[in-house]
Order: structure tokens, then C-alpha cells, then sequence
């Protein structure tokens, strides 16, 4: 599969090249500091989160197509569920200037340089499948196809109908979505609007519309 994106492309062909260079000097070097070497990686990337996806970040400008798209009340209620440093909130900024918005993330350092980079919006440290979705307008996610059934069925337990899920590049399986826009050959932004069937009622991951 090609690689996009000059950083992706530099990662790949210097993986090997960097692990070669390094391997010499790398015999001298105690074991334990590579422990000691982790600490970070692990603080970035707590153990709960390795499920779900690691960081990558929403091109700016991503959701503008849908801000036309979506009816959300006044001053709506926006979560990024998974929020890294702060893309995904401020492609929602950028989409719906006035909504209000908020962030949950797991790792500890993200949240810290999020709440940093966006005093604007609200962020919560924890667990995106802890958290509650019920109070809001439009839940955002970027994470992984294997993501995509366990975030419906939260949505569907929790979120309102009339309130949307909008997931970036991986559809919910089996649902219908109410918008889905071509950003670019490899990226869809896909739009689900939750139902009105109570949630008891609900079965399995059919189509919400
Ligand atoms: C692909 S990045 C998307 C970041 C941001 N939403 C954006 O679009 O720019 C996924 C983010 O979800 C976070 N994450 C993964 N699993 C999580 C979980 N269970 N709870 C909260 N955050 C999680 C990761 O740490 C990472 O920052």
C-alpha cells in the first residue's frame, strides 16, 4: 500500500537504517535503560489505550464538510472521544465556531498538551468507553475499524436520537450513514444519526435509518 505524507514516508525507509546505526552502541548500553526507556512511551501510551488507536491526528479543516450537512442545536455540545493534542477539536471548532466542545483522552502527557494547546474546550483525562456520551449533540471519533462496533454500540445505549456519531476514515459496520463525504481517495468521514427507538429495543448493529 503507498505511503502519504512525507512523515510516514521518512518513518518507514529510516526505520531500519536508525535500528542498524544504533545496534553497535547499543551492546554497551545496560539493559535496564531500556525499562528506564519505555517509561515515557508507556506514559504516552497507558495500556488501556493500545486497543484503541495510537496518535494520529485530524487534517485541519476535515469536518467543515459536514457543518452544512448536520441540524445541531445553538451552542451544541461537541466530544472528541479519544482526543491526542487537540486536532480532532479543532477541526470541530472549525466546523461549528460556536458549539461547545470537549475532549476525553487516556494518556496522561496528551491530555496535559491538549488542555495546553486548546484552553477553548473542555478535556477530560480517562477512559473514551467511561465516559458518558449522553450530553452530547455530536460525538467525534478518529480510532480503529476494530473500534467502530463497541463505539455504536455505546452511542446507541447512550446518545440521544437526533444526536450524531461522526467517525473519520472507519464506518460503524452495518449501519446506514446519514452523510459520508470523500475527503480525499483514501479518507471518508462518515456521519450516523442516532434513532428514536429506545435503546432497549434496539438489536444488534442494524441500520439506524
Ligand atoms: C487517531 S488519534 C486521534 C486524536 C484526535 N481525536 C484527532 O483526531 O486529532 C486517537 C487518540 O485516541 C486516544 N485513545 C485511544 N484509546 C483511548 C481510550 N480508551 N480512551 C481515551 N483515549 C484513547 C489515543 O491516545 C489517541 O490520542
Amino acid at each position: 500500500m503507498p505511503l502519504a505524507g512525507w512523515r510516514r514516508r521518512v518513518l518507514a525507509a529510516g526505520g531500519f537504517p536508525a535500528s542498524w546505526l544504533l545496534a553497535g552502541p547499543a551492546t554497551s548500553i545496560p539493559a535496564w535503560t531500556w525499562a528506564l526507556a519505555a517509561l515515557p512511551l508507556l506514559m504516552a501510551y497507558p495500556l488501556r489505550a493500545w486497543r484503541d488507536a495510537p496518535l494520529f491526528p485530524t487534517p485541519a479543516g476535515a469536518l467543515d464538510a459536514l457543518s452544512g450537512r448536520l441540524t445541531l442545536p445553538p451552542r451544541a455540545s461537541l466530544l472528541d472521544a479519544g482526543c491526542g493534542l487537540g486536532h480532532g477539536l479543532e477541526a470541530l471548532r472549525s466546523a461549528w465556531p460556536d458549539a461547545r466542545i470537549e475532549g476525553v483522552e487516556a494518556s496522561l502527557p496528551l491530555a496535559w498538551a491538549c488542555r495546553w494547546r486548546c484552553r477553548w474546550a473542555r478535556i477530560h483525562r480517562g477512559d473514551l468507553w467511561g465516559h458518558d456520551w449522553g450530553g452530547h449533540d455530536l460525538v467525534y471519533l478518529f480510532q480503529r475499524p476494530e473500534s467502530m462496533p463497541r463505539a455504536a454500540a455505546k452511542a446507541r445505549a447512550e446518545m440521544r436520537p437526533g444526536a450524531w456519531l461522526v467517525s473519520l476514515e472507519f464506518p460503524v459496520p452495518g449501519w446506514t450513514p446519514g452523510h459520508r463525504v470523500a475527503l480525499d481517495p483514501r479518507r471518508t468521514l462518515w456521519a450516523y444519526r442516532i434513532g428514536p427507538e429506545p435503546a432497549a429495543r434496539s438489536t444488534g448493529a442494524g441500520p439506524r435509518r
